[in-house]
């Protein structure tokens, strides 16, 4: 991949990432044996994860994804408060249910998707989060699976995007913010 301005060192190489991904997916495997989970995850951050989470999975699946806008990308407000601009296609409700995160920073995102999620009362509902950056954390939501700790940073590729670009990078970079 070329580089471009703002992408400083790499975090997580393709070949970490891919490593830990398996190794999600065969504790996901064997943790829900015989619930038949539904794994789903938020578009479009968290869409090369799901991806790759969902086939190191070897146990029967249902796969979703929804997707959220920000108000405060409209200018309403800047409370980091979310709606819902794709809605899950399959029902979640008496199902397990597992989000495939891309990333938790504050928490605020995750939250508001879990009261969402619960209003579909599933069997039950855990979190396997890529990335973890504890630095800013406003809610503290229990999560079942994390891939890596990352420290303060702001970080690009492999579905995390800045304004849109950097998604298809195939590794965890900093990115450094103008
Ligand atoms: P939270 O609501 O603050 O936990 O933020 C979660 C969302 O913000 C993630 O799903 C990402 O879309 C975005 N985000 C947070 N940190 C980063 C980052 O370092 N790089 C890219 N996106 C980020
Ligand atoms: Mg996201």
């Amino acid at each position: 991949m070329e580089k471009s301005n703002g992408i400083g060192r790499t975090i997580i190489s393709k070949e970490r990432l891919r490593k830990r991904v398996i190794d999600l997916g065969r504790d996901i495997s064997e943790d829900y044996k015989g619930l038949h989970p539904v794994v789903l995850s938020v578009l479009r951050g968290g869409m090369y994860f799901l991806c790759d989470l969902t086939r190191a999975i070897s146990i029967p699946i249902h796969v979703d994804t929804l997707s959220i806008g920000r108000y405060s990308e409209e200018g309403q407000n800047s409370s980091g408060a979310v709606k819902i601009t794709k809605d899950l296609d399959i029902s979640i409700t008496g199902k397990h249910v597992l989000i495939a995160e891309d990333i938790v920073d504050t928490g605020l995102t995750l939250a508001y998707i879990t009261k969402i999620l619960k209003n579909h009362d599933p069997k039950s509902l855990h979190v396997c989060a890529l990335l973890n950056n504890t630095a800013h954390r406003l809610i503290n939501l229990p999560l079942k699976y994390v891939g890596f700790d990352i420290p303060d940073m702001f970080v690009v590729g492999y579905g995390l995007d800045y304004k849109e670009d950097y998604r298809h990078i195939e590794y965890i970079a900093e990115y450094k913010l103008p």
